[in-house]
């Protein structure tokens, strides 16, 4: 039996997510449900055009013959379709009640990062998650890369001493990506995914120093988000690490070499870059070796988690809800040290 999956939510994310469900025999979209419905519908066109570029047959058929009903709220959705899974894929102020009615419905529920906009609102979705037993999947799909894969396996028992997570790019066109109550700004939206992975590869974060301005877009109309941060980092295991980030690029200005989106590691007698879905690993005596990530992590995780759905098992989803709520978690207290101009420890505090 086809999983059948809805989409809370059906903008830019939920489009490409879409994509990959087509993709997958074994799911069904069986549901959209969006505050302007049109959207639904735009949504199931974007598909069927980006899809019929494409040279998958399959997928092609797929996404000609899918019929979701639309709506324009959650609890009509649960009510009116009978769904196995739903994909929450909103601007992160709308978190909450949605994902609360989704797990009440006892569906299987796919969040995309970040998680929530307060540690208070994840804490108290993640409990009510175990408290039903739900099934659940946070959207870090660079987890699923298989150049990542291969970093966290090299770097399995070896000691870790240094780990930084860089990103440096543009300002997003979505409209409430530049206001800090309906984003949380660019660390906890964007460059958590930096954030994860170096959780992924380096282990828990213990505290964090943070600072953050707005110096460089200024002039961006509506935009009160810091455009540059940067935080200082220890790690459970003793490692130390920086945290650095900027929306601040114009179009086409470019960033440095390997700083787009990279985590750096240095291990004993190992570095380790993770860039772009690549893997690089440099080592004593000039040796190196280059990992290429290949396939599709994004499809890899969907497929991850429409096999988990289907078959009660769940060891492929690499980051559940709770692992989620913990990158967030180190997002959440870079942004409080910024904010209060103090380390902030993990847990402690907020
Ligand atoms: N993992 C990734 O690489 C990745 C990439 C892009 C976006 N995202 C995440 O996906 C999420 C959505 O981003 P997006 O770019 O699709 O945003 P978007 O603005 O394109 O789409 C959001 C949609 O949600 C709808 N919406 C708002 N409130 C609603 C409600 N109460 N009920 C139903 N629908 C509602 C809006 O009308 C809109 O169509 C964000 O959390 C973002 O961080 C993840």
């Amino acid at each position: 039996m086809a999983v059948r999956v809805g989409f809370v939510g059906a903008g830019g994310r939920t489009v490409r997510e879409m994509l990959d469900l087509v993709q997958i025999p074994d799911a069904e979209i069986a549901a959209l449900c969006d505050i302007d419905v049109p959207r639904c519908q735009q949504a199931v066109e974007r598909v069927r055009d980006r899809t019929g570029q494409g040279t998958n047959q399959e997928a092609i058929e797929r996404a000609g013959a899918m019929n979701p009903a639309f709506f324009a709220d959650v609890l009509r959705m649960l009510d009116g379709t009978d769904l196995d899974a739903v994909y929450v894929s909103l601007p992160p102020f709308v978190h909450g009640e949605i994902e609360h009615a989704i797990i009440d419905a006892g569906k299987a529920l796919f969040v995309e990062k970040p998680v929530a906009l307060t540690m208070a609102e994840a804490r108290e979705i993640e409990q009510h998650i175990r408290e039903k037993g739900v099934l659940s999947c946070v959207g870090y799909q660079s987890r699923y890369s298989t150049a990542v894969q291969a970093a966290r396996e090299r770097l399995t028992g070896v000691p870790i001493g240094l780990v930084v997570a860089i990103r440096m790019g543009g300002l997003p066109g979505t409209p409430w990506w530049r206001v800090q109550s309906r984003s949380g700004g660019m660390l906890i939206e964007q460059h958590t995914h930096g954030v994860d992975l170096m959780r992924y590869l380096a282990g828990d974060v213990q505290s964090v120093f943070a600072y953050a301005n707005t110096v460089l877009l200024t002039d961006v109309p509506g935009l009160d988000i810091a455009d540059v941060n940067s935080a200082t980092v220890r790690f459970v295991n003793g490692a130390v690490g920086t945290i650095a980030n900027t929306c601040a690029l114009q179009p086409g200005q470019g960033s440095p070499p390997n700083v787009a989106g990279a985590v750096h590691i240095v291990a004993k007698n190992m570095t380790v870059m993770v860039s772009a879905g690549n893997a690089t690993f440099m080592l004593p005596e000039r040796r190196r070796e280059e990992v290429p990530g290949e396939g599709d992590a994004n499809l890899s995780m969907n497929q991850a988690f429409i096999r988990a759905v289907q078959t009660g098992e769940r060891s492929g989803i690499l980051s559940d809800y709770t692992d989620g709520m913990k990158t967030f978690e180190v997002t959440y207290a870079c942004h409080l040290s910024a904010e209060r101009g103090q380390e902030v420890r993990i847990g402690e505090g907020y």
